[in-house]
């Protein structure tokens, strides 16, 4: 076959475009700026396949408008923003990256954890404004962590890595998911399964990693912002439409619960303007992954799936089997 053309939504790094250009012709996005929907649609509209970042809508739409691509290889492990079934009825592979961020992801989340707890952004600010007037025995209490109770919202690779990381803070684990992990997984973190309401009542610091899917949208919701102590902190680096965030505001202004860490947003790049104006909530712009290692990985594996589908292998990573035939 003649090299497949492609758009890649991204310049990517190095070594995912060696990869991608031994094999096939490439057309990068390359402005500082994401495409628009109009820009996205006429580059994609002539391709025989795409590597996109969870910044692409893939839908009806824009399948119709690039009836020729084949293969959407998204560069995340979420995929909501594809519409996998979409994809199928019209025989396009899916393909995300998987297993290369939960580390890094784990990381961030503990990251997190720590700043709001611990008040670091307030802190931060505080030192650098030349307002510091000196040490103060209640200056900036924050929250302990050490002995607490985590509470991790779906025990899969990336909350098992979370939770792993508590050890060393001599934490309890407590965790719910839609299954039961293995006994193995919960001896990793002495971790105890629980139904959710329980997690609520009883968790210290809350840890969302479930992923977004009609079930999980508003699964934090003001109800069961309720049920947290008020002492509890509510950690997000999952999707942001997991999270209430109206509801995530009011419980934080009215000091429902303690204080909130969110990489993720309901309306990305919007940030909740509620939200802003607190200062027990640390905002990120969508980092957990982001490091050079990692986001590296992740880009060299969406190259890996697309070039395995054009040259008759199956895709590692492939979403939707069924469309290989
Ligand atoms: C993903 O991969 O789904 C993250 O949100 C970005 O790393």
């Amino acid at each position: 076959m003649s090299r497949p053309s492609i758009l890649a939504t991204h310049p990517l790094f190095p070594e995912a475009r060696a990869i991608l250009d031994a094999h096939c012709d490439v057309e990068y996005w390359s402005r500082p700026e994401r495409p628009t929907r109009a820009e996205f649609l006429k580059q994609v509209a002539a391709k025989d396949g795409l590597v996109c970042l969870l910044t692409e809508k893939i839908d009806k739409d824009m399948l119709a408008t690039a009836p020729k691509v084949r293969i959407v290889s998204n560069v995340a492990v979420g995929f909501d923003n594809v519409s996998v079934p979409d994809c199928t009825a019209r025989k396009v592979a899916v393909t995300n990256t998987p297993g290369v961020l939960d580390e890094t992801t784990a990381d961030f989340a503990w990251t997190l954890l720590m700043c709001v707890a611990r008040r670091v952004g307030e802190g931060e600010a505080l030192a650098r404004s030349g307002q510091w007037a000196g040490w103060n025995l209640d200056q900036l209490c924050g929250g302990d962590v050490w002995g607490k109770t985590l509470g991790v919202i779906g025990f899969g690779r990336i909350g098992r890595a979370v939770a792993r990381r508590s050890l060393g803070f001599k934490m309890k684990v407590i965790y719910t998911d839609a299954v039961r992990a293995t006994a193995e997984a919960e001896r990793e973190s002495a971790a105890r399964f629980v139904d959710l309401d329980t997690l609520l009542s009883e968790a210290d610091f809350v840890t969302v990693h479930v992923p977004l899917m009609p079930e999980t949208r508003h699964l934090i919701s003001a109800e069961r912002l309720k049920k947290m102590k008020r002492t509890a902190y509510l950690i997000n680096t999952a999707r942001g439409p997991v999270v209430d965030n109206e509801a995530l505001y009011q419980a934080l202004k009215a000091g429902t619960i303690a204080g909130a860490a969110l990489d993720v947003h309901e309306h990305e790049p919007a940030v909740h303007a509620g939200l802003i104006t607190l200062q027990n909530v640390v905002l990120e712009p969508h980092l957990a992954s982001a490091s050079i290692e990692t986001r590296t990985k992740m880009a060299v594996m969406a190259a890996d799936n697309l070039t395995a589908f054009f040259a008759g292998r199956r895709p590692p990573n492939i979403l939707n089997p069924e469309v290989l035939g």
